[in-house]
């Protein structure tokens, strides 16, 4: 656990998004920083009743909660059914999830080069789950089930302004990463959660 963030102020017993974001700070000091996140973040959704009460999953979209050229931390909801197409990052990054579950399908690059992904693996993740993902991680991600997703994401760069790349269905051919592309898959996923 992030022992520096422990003692640089006491976790209180509730979730509290200021908390989270000053324990993360703080975790960016330490030697392995993305190690030191993911425990804190593990410490946050292992009540996710808590986290569910300060943080509404109702209704589909990405919250800024903190965001530094070196640290961003997202509040993610995913409407039921939703899928976010395949995409980069090019930072570390942790997910917890505090409701409902995230499917997460990974992919490569093909080793020759070509065009396209190669289907890696996928992670269902539950209540109380926390990943790690790397800089070259490609993920795309589904909401399975027929009731929202919140997730908390934190990012070791700046999300919004990194440039990166999407691979879209079918062809999943790269592309520059296009967040009002994002925006409508979620207004999309709104409506017919409403509808
Ligand atoms: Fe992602």
């Amino acid at each position: 656990v992030c022992t520096r963030a422990q003692s640089a102020r006491q976790w209180r017993a509730v979730f509290d998004v200021d908390d989270l974001t000053e324990a993360t700070r703080t975790c960016l000091e330490e030697s392995e920083p993305r190690q030191a996140v993911r425990d804190v973040l593990e410490r946050a959704v292992a009540r996710p009743e808590d986290v569910l009460r300060q943080l509404r999953p109702e209704t589909a979209g990405i919250t800024l909660l903190h965001h530094t050229p070196e640290l961003t931390i997202i509040h993610v909801v995913w409407a039921p059914g939703m899928r976010l197409d395949a995409h980069d990052h090019r930072m570390w990054a942790v997910i917890g999830i505090y409701a409902g579950r995230e499917l997460n399908e990974f992919y490569r690059r093909p080793a020759d080069r070509a065009p396209g992904l190669v289907p890696s693996g996928d992670r269902q993740l539950d209540e109380r789950d926390v990943i790690m993902l790397g800089s070259e991680t490609i993920h795309a991600v589904t909401n399975p089930l027929t009731v929202p997703t919140g997730a908390i994401h934190i990012y070791g760069g700046d999300f919004v302004h990194q440039p990166r790349s999407q691979w879209l269905d079918p062809d999943l051919v790269e592309e520059p990463y296009d967040f009002a592309r994002t925006n409508e898959t979620f207004a999309r996923a709104n409506a017919g959660w409403r509808g």
